[in-house]
């Protein structure tokens, strides 16, 4: 057993006589792709990064897509050699051994439950923004946490606890309604380009870099292209559904990569021109953390009835999103769970709908007690901290299979593993860097919490451990 504890051996994850049937080809996985990416990324964050970054938000936006471009195919060459549940937590232990692994699933568990955080507090402003276009008013204090001068944000924990409730219910998102989401988010997006772009000004478009490229903290905020591309990263998350899907793919090889590839270009293509349109039709400076710029943006150009639309299609849309990642991490937790390094009877599988019960319940209320209260872009910038922890074992997990396992079978190789899994390992350190040192210390806290759970419990009760042993 090496210094980083037992690994997982290679041939354990292939199925056992319960191949998937091969349904999807390469527009199914785009959908699967873009249904899971576009969320508030691009709805709300968008604000975030302007103000973060100025008009080179646009930049901001290229930076992240491209570093996400190299983890995600790093995530499909291990998701179709290691096609077992746990992602970038099961490639790890297999690759590097269970502390890592350890250390990667403990940051995926953040990741998951914050990104639905995110996702509600996002949605919550559109909801709010929505309702008082119409002219209901609704009491403040029960619109916005402390933070905002209000008591909690009500509409955030409610999304959350409602999806959670699905989830108990046994609810998965069915590919139908995945593509008429799909559909929805990019028509809204469309309809913001097509109605925006009209106000487009070369002169908000200057200076362009006001804040310049490295991240800084000016006056107690984060500042400068990094920064922002540190918060924009992630309207990108969320392609992993595709990779994890591998075993279903017709063709993997070029299912795959062009699902893949091709929802990362699509939604980068789609961010840029997004992002590019709002800075363009306002001043920077006006768009700085609105709880919903889109329609903030279609509002001050005198479009009311397409700034409507805009905020219905997130209000309809979003939740989506939190579902599939509050799915994402209830099955971390119970990957983890089985493997013995968290507690068993937390992961219970309830027989009549098939989900993890009070590992969802569990996770859901945390979500939605973090949702009303704390701040978007800090529970962004902590969900990202995970991703890139997770991301960064993803690159490394590329080179060393590689290189231990050169032989094993691979439906779909990466190109350029070595360029590829260095970009990814690389770019990921530098926005991990980029990001505020308070949300990096936060992510320290919460890593020394999960090593001590591990050296307490998860160490001694582990499967590996106690088989290696025996
Ligand atoms: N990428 C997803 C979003 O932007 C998490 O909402």
């Amino acid at each position: 057993m090496s210094i980083t504890g037992p690994r997982k051996p290679l041939g354990a994850h292939a199925p056992e006589g319960q191949a998937l049937a091969k349904t999807l080809s390469w527009p199914h996985l785009v959908a699967l792709g873009v249904g899971a990416i576009v969320g508030t990324g691009i709805y709300t964050l968008t604000g975030v990064g302007a103000e973060r970054a100025g008009p080179a938000v646009i930049l901001a936006f290229a930076i992240a897509g491209a570093v996400c471009a190299c983890a995600a195919l790093a995530y499909a060459e291990l998701a179709t050699m290691i096609p077992a549940a746990g992602s970038a937590y099961t490639f790890s232990y297999t690759a590097l051994g269970e502390t890592i692994a350890w250390i990667v699933g403990w940051s995926l568990i953040l990741e998951y439950s914050l990104a639905c955080s995110t996702v509600a507090v996002g949605w919550s402003g559109y909801l709010v923004g929505w309702i008082q276009a119409i002219g209901v008013t609704l009491p403040p204090a029960l619109l916005s946490g402390p933070h905002g001068g209000g008591l909690i944000n009500l509409p955030a924990v409610l999304v959350a606890l409602a999806v959670m409730g699905m989830l108990v219910a046994g609810t998965r998102e069915s590919a139908t309604l995945n593509i008429v989401l799909v559909i929805v988010k990019l028509v809204a997006l469309t309809v913001f380009v097509v109605f925006a772009l009209p106000a487009f000004d070369g002169a908000n478009l200057h200076p362009f870099m006001p804040y310049g490229f490295g991240s800084t903290e000016v006056g107690g905020t984060q500042r400068g292209v990094m920064a922002a591309a540190a918060i924009v990263f992630f309207a990108f998350y969320g392609f992993d559904a595709v990779a994890t899907s591998a075993e279903e793919a017709k063709n993997p090889g070029r299912d795959l990569t062009i699902g893949i590839v091709g929802s990362m270009l699509l939604c980068t293509a789609i961010y840029m021109a997004v992002a590019v349109t709002a800075v363009g039709a306002l001043p920077f400076r006006q768009l700085a953390n609105s709880p919903e710029p889109l329609a903030l943006v279609l509002r001050s150009l005198g479009e009311p009835q397409a700034a409507y639309l805009i905020a219905l299609a997130a209000v309809v849309a979003l939740p989506s999103v939190i579902l599939v990642m509050m799915y994402g991490q209830s099955r971390i937790f119970f990957v983890m769970a089985r493997d013995g390094l968290l507690p068993a009877r937390l992961a219970t599988v309830s027989p009549r709908t098939g989900a993890p019960t009070r590992i969802t319940l569990l996770t859901g209320a945390s979500i939605a007690l973090v949702a009303g209260f704390f701040r978007l872009d800090e529970i962004a910038e902590l969900a990202n901290a995970g991703t890139l922890i997770a991301f960064i074992s993803v690159g490394v997990c590329l080179i060393v299979l590689r290189r231990t396992a050169p032989h094993a079978a691979r439906l779909f190789r990466c190109p350029a593993p070595y360029v590829v899994g260095t970009g990814a390992v690389l770019g990921c350190l530098y926005l991990l860097w980029s990001l505020p040192s308070t949300t990096l210390t936060r992510f320290a806290i919460w890593n020394a919490i999960g090593l001590a759970v591990y050296v307490a419990y998860g160490r001694r009760a582990s499967l590996a451990r106690r088989t290696a042993a025996a």
